[in-house]
């Protein structure tokens, strides 16, 4: 089953995202992320953000949601939402937006300042698995 974008319940999907940024780990920017996700079968996955004091390695909320998705049973993204721990609209990093990219799609939806926007808006003229010999895995 596929959700179509207009059923998803984006309160429901922001205030997840805000939930799953009080478990970030983030001692050293103090910015807590939190990121949501309904999935192709209708479930939530989310993640937060996971710091590390070789400060380049640290992961990214859309990391561990995307982790979370591949762990919880796989499937796709349909519609994203990345929030701080006070419930700020935050908009996914250039890395993070090719990961949204990958598993989600052109057609994945995110929250934007600017509204409701698919991933081929928000990552136009992406590089993704099409361009790989024999169009990816
Ligand atoms: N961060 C995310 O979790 N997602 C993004 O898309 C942008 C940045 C985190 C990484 C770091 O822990 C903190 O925000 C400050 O950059």
């Amino acid at each position: 089953m596929t959700l179509a974008g207009d059923v998803v319940d984006w309160a429901v999907l922001r205030a997840e995202a805000v939930q799953a940024a009080q478990l970030a780990y983030c001692p050293y920017s103090g910015l807590r992320v939190g990121a949501a996700a309904v999935c192709d079968d209708g479930r939530i996955v989310t993640g937060c953000n996971v710091e590390n004091a070789a400060y380049g390695v640290g992961l990214c909320a859309e990391c561990t949601m995307a982790g979370q998705l591949r762990l919880t049973g796989g499937g796709r993204f349909v519609a994203v939402a990345c929030r701080s721990g006070r419930g700020e609209l935050l908009m996914p990093c250039g890395r993070c937006r090719q990961l949204l990219y990958e598993l989600g799609g052109p057609d994945c939806l995110v929250d934007t300042p600017t509204g409701i926007l698919p991933m081929r808006h928000v990552l136009p003229d992406a590089f993704g698995p099409a361009n790989l010999p024999g169009g990816g895995a």
